[in-house]
């Protein structure tokens, strides 16, 4: 495999369903025990198939539970698929979550050591770069406050700030610049495209249109988990609308 390139093969990810809510310990075991045999299997990823060669830069797009967020952390290694493979080659650096690999009670300089040495990054390589870490995050004396403080915004600048400066080879980015405010959108998506140019491959998640247009020529469609469409991006938002619209009532529905 060459450097940036990501394979899936079949990849798929289920999770037990456990249907009641528990509230003490107690009946959290006794339901544990019960569910050992009833507990529903169910796939919030199932068949997926695609390969994203180097340098190329991909949208996920689809309803809200429709496997986006899951594909990408299997991508990002943070979650195994539980049938198929996902093979990644190169440096990774995901945004998928607000606040993940951040320690809350950690002000937002130690923050960016802890993701340094997370990313695999001496105290010396992040002290090189902490000054344009925090030059881009604009966060200023804010830095040195402890991120439980933050607001989403503020997490989300100083993710990007970090992921934007430790050199990935694979940039994943899920829908946390939409806490950005405008100016922050603008300055992270030009980034994006610096980043496009010199190569990176670009895995994007967005339920914002424009965004997803203006930074993927390609898109793939995830519906309850499957990939229903992979190709043109406005194809693919094309298709998205046509599924949530569900299918044309036929004659049958008529009759109802
Ligand atoms: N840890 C978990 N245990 C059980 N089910 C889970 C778990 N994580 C995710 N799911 C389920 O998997 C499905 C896919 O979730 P996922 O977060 O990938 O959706 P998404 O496409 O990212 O949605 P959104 O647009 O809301 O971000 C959902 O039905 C969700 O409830
Ligand atoms: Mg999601």
């Amino acid at each position: 495999m060459r450097n940036g390139e990501i394979r899936i093969r079949d990849a798929g990810v289920s999770y037990r369903l456990y249907r009641e809510r528990v509230t003490t310990l107690k009946e959290a075991v006794v339901q544990r025990f019960r569910h050992l045999r009833s507990a529903e299997m169910f796939w919030a990823l199932r068949n997926v198939s695609l390969t994203i060669p180097p340098g190329d830069a991909i949208a996920f797009v689809g309803h809200n539970g429709s496997g986006k967020s899951t594909l990408l952390k299997t991508i990002a290694g943070v979650l195994q698929p539980s049938e198929g493979e996902v093979l990644v080659q190169g440096r990774i650096s995901p945004m998928i979550e607000l606040g993940a690999g951040f320690d809350s009670e950690l002000t937002g300089r130690d923050n960016i050591y802890l993701n340094g040495a997370l990313l695999g990054f001496s105290r010396k390589q992040m002290e090189a770069k902490f000054d344009g870490i925090v030059a881009f995050a604009e966060l200023g004396d804010f830095i040195d406050m402890p991120i439980k403080n933050y607001s989403s915004g503020m997490y989300a600048r100083l993710g990007f700030a970090i992921a934007q400066d430790v050199e990935p080879e694979i940039l994943i980015v899920d829908e946390v610049l939409a806490v950005g405010d405008e100016r922050f959108q603008e300055k992270c998506k030009a980034r994006i495209k610096d980043f496009r140019t010199s190569g990176v491959t670009f895995v994007f998640v967005s339920h914002a249109h424009a965004a997803v247009s203006e930074l993927c020529a390609r898109a793939a469609v995830l519906h309850h988990g499957r990939l229903a469409f992979d190709g043109h991006v406005e194809q693919a938002w094309e298709r998205y609308r046509e599924l949530e619209r569900g299918p044309a009532p036929g004659p049958s529905a008529a009759a109802l």
